[in-house]
């Protein structure tokens, strides 16, 4: 599979790291044969080579001075959209930055340009999910191409891939979790007694928080997400600008620490649920009991219970996940590629 990545963040490096230096696992995924012919970012130079390019030399670069060379051999002079509309690839890999304020684009132009030309797309940026699933995933079955988005929710836990293969049939009816690390990271930091912007400031250098902190602590990663979820598991056509969203803003952070001793912990919770035939979405601090599974959810952890008509509810429960497990989502969805699946 010829590959153009957009976006060589933390999530493309990972991803990138697990391809050069883990390549013993390649044996075992006899199906999955990457060349990555494009690589492209915002500031930091783009590549190019139809042959497939030196990615270690990309990690490399990048890793020592921040930015493609000028001098390395796969050096190109296009930009994202230039490499999306020219390249020759057959799936698109898109990790840019999420942007709510723009309804996901350019991520959504990129990734509306790749399937209309037949190409697969694999992401783990939520805005053009968040806002356009309905469509890119017809766009993809006008063209016969796929459209995957694992690590859009849950950082590589499967989510989706469950859904699409163990829950057929099954019609979802609610989905509630801890969605947001960073905001679970920071709630939990604050009962051990550390100030707010310290704990966000810890969050930024373990490299999981939004480029933007608003996107995490005002709820809107959480909103993009229970709409990802609403979306795709429920059929709905919502936006995360129409999810009721209550951030860090609306909490009383000196109650935070009390809470715990009172028997209770506050969780920032995301959920969807069908409310006179129409789906209704909301994010916001709620109380648990310290016993109830939601309150027992620490740091960087998430959970997410789903309710269907045919079966009990589900819970899938993601201890400390990092950009590891980010770029493992993307991996799996490209090995269900490579599949054929
Ligand atoms: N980090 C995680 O654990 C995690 C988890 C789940 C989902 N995600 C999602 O995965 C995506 C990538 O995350 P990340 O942590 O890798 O982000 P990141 O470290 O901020 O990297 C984003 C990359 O996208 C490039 N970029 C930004 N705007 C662009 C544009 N308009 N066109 C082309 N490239 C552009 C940036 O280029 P420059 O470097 O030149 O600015 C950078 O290379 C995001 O959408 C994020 O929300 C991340």
């Amino acid at each position: 599979m010829k590959v153009l990545c957009i976006g060589f963040g933390n999530v493309a490096r990972s991803l990138a790291r697990l391809l050069i230096k883990e390549p013993s696992r390649s044996r075992f995924l006899p199906g999955l044969d990457l060349q990555f012919v494009g690589v492209t970012s915002a500031s930091r130079g783009s590549l190019e080579n139809a042959q497939g390019l030196d990615l270690s030399r990309a990690l490399q670069e990048i890793e020592e001075s921040g930015r493609f060379q000028g001098k390395n051999p796969d050096f190109s002079k296009l930009n994202s959209l230039e490499a999306v509309q020219q390249l020759d690839y057959d799936v698109l890999i898109e990790l840019s930055t999420l942007n709510l304020n723009n309804k996901g684009k350019p991520a959504l132009t990129y990734m509306r340009t790749a399937l209309e030309r037949g190409k697969h797309c694999v992401t783990a940026n939520k805005g053009p999910i968040a806002f356009a699933y309905q469509e890119l995933a017809s766009l993809a079955r006008k063209n016969h191409s796929r459209l995957l988005f694992e690590s859009t929710v849950m950082d590589g836990a499967p989510v989706f891939n469950m859904a699409r293969t163990a829950l057929k049939g099954c019609r979802v009816v609610a989905v509630e979790g801890i969605l947001n690390s960073t905001g679970n990271y920071v709630l939990t930091q604050i009962e051990q007694g550390t100030s707010f912007d310290e704990a966000i400031l810890k969050a930024r250098q373990g490299g999981f928080a939004e480029a933007d902190p608003s996107h995490d602590l005002e709820g809107w990663d959480a909103a993009a997400k229970i709409s990802i979820l609403a979306r795709v598991l429920m059929d709905a056509e919502i936006t995360p600008t129409e999810v009721s969203r209550k951030g860090f803003s609306t909490l009383d952070l000196n109650e935070i620490s009390q809470t715990v001793s009172a028997g209770t912990r506050v969780k920032m919770v995301a959920r969807a649920r069908i409310d006179s035939g129409k789906v209704l979405a909301e994010v916001g601090p709620e109380h648990f009991p310290i016993n109830h599974p939601f309150a027992t959810v620490d740091g960087t952890g998430n959970i997410l219970r789903i309710e269907t008509d045919l079966m009990c509810p589900l819970t899938i429960r993601q201890e400390s996940p990092s950009v590891k497990d980010t770029a493992y989502g993307v991996l799996n969805d490209l090995i269900e590629l490579g599949a054929g699946g």
